[in-house]
């Protein structure tokens, strides 16, 4: 898309722009993860989180009765590092290496290839859209994934429903517009009342979309799809929109094409909008229960023992970043998503 003066883009669509324009795309342009680029996401911090990840997959594919084959598919692998993880635990358990036919979804080129130097491995295929995959059994991983999807909002003042727009005065100066907005016409569309008991709304076109695939392949064998966002479970929507550059907030207008634009997901929307789709079942949890129940702790204590204690403290303090309640513990959010039968609780349980 072309950006002139005086044009008038939706917000979704400037978000498209910001982050995936092929000339100055976010996305397209650089890679953005790790202490020197602008944020660091959960496999950057510790490879702990990655094995723990790993360590859930396994087990979900023992409560499946171990399928000779199924697909596991990492959507949006960012810079490979839990991949490349996940591909090393894997080959410690042969007959699961053997059946899990692995591919990731990446829209950036520069981030795909990034991923294939970072995973250095000939057992990955690169998805350009999930049609692509066959008929196995899938298991679905999304960390980050969502959060990064363009949204619109919606805004009540008085009884109408407006649009947020951005106005492009000029390249420097751009601004809000919210323009009146025929609410009943676009939920008869997408045949989902979002606009139930809301004041303010966040919505993804592309979140939907790939939620409808996903839980189309996933209706009829059991398979599933974790989530792993900044989200929040409250039932009423609120403003989450934020850009973050150089691991600072930023202004999402000013810093077009130049930080990450990110959201925080509504798990209750996507729990009513995956249960419109089908018979479907949803686990929640926080990011500290999760990684806790799946035995982080442990595992440190067992690859720490004989570390020295300067090695051992870093350990520690990365997986306090992960599950520290003021860090990244209560504020990320896990969500599974599976056929209504599923029986598979490891990470959600509540004992
Ligand atoms: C915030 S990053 C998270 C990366 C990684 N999962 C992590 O935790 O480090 C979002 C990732 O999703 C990718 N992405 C965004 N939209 C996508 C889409 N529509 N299809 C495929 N990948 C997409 C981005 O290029 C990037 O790799």
């Amino acid at each position: 898309m072309k950006i002139k003066n005086d044009d008038l883009i939706t917000l979704d669509n400037f978000i498209e722009e910001s982050l995936y324009n092929e000339k100055f795309g976010y996305y397209i342009k650089k890679d953005p993860f790790g202490a020197k680029g602008d944020f660091i996401t959960a496999p950057n911090i510790s490879v702990l989180f990655s094995e723990m990840i790993a360590i859930w997959v396994i087990s979900f594919w023992e409560k499946l009765n171990c399928p000779e084959k199924f697909n596991l598919i990492e959507l949006g692998a960012g810079n490979g590092e839990m991949m490349k993880i996940l591909v090393a635990t894997f080959s410690k358990f042969p007959k699961f290496e053997d059946a899990c036919n692995i591919n990731i979804l990446e829209k950036s080129k520069l981030l795909r290839k990034t991923q294939k130097a970072t995973i250095n491995s000939k057992k990955i295929t690169w998805l350009n859209n999930l049609n692509e995959l066959n008929n196995s059994q899938c298991i679905f991983l999304a960390n980050e994934f969502f959060d990064a999807l363009p949204i619109k909002q919606f805004i009540k003042k008085g009884k109408k429903w407006h649009e947020r727009h951005v106005k492009f005065k000029s390249k420097a100066n751009k601004e809000y517009v919210d323009i009146p907005f025929n609410m009943e016409r676009f939920e008869k569309e997408i045949k989902f009342k979002i606009s139930h008991k809301q004041k303010f709304i966040e919505y993804s076109p592309q979140a939907a979309e790939y939620l409808k695939n996903i839980t189309n392949k996933i209706k009829n064998d059991k398979g599933g799809i974790l989530i792993i966002d900044y989200a929040y479970t409250d039932k009423e929507m609120k403003n989450t929109l934020q850009a973050v550059s150089k691991h600072k907030y930023c202004n999402v207008l000013e810093s077009f094409g130049n930080s990450d634009i990110t959201y925080n997901l509504s798990f209750d929307l996507i729990d009513k909008m995956i249960k419109k789709f089908g018979t479907f079942a949803s686990l929640i949890t926080t990011q500290k229960q999760f990684l806790t129940k799946l035995g982080i702790m442990e595992r440190a204590e067992i690859i720490s023992k004989n570390m020295q204690f300067s090695t051992k403290a870093d350990v520690f303090f990365r997986i306090k970043r992960l599950i520290d309640e003021k860090q990244m513990g209560h504020l990320f959010k896990v969500m599974f998503i599976t056929n209504h039968k599923n029986k598979f609780k490891l990470g959600f349980n509540s004992d």
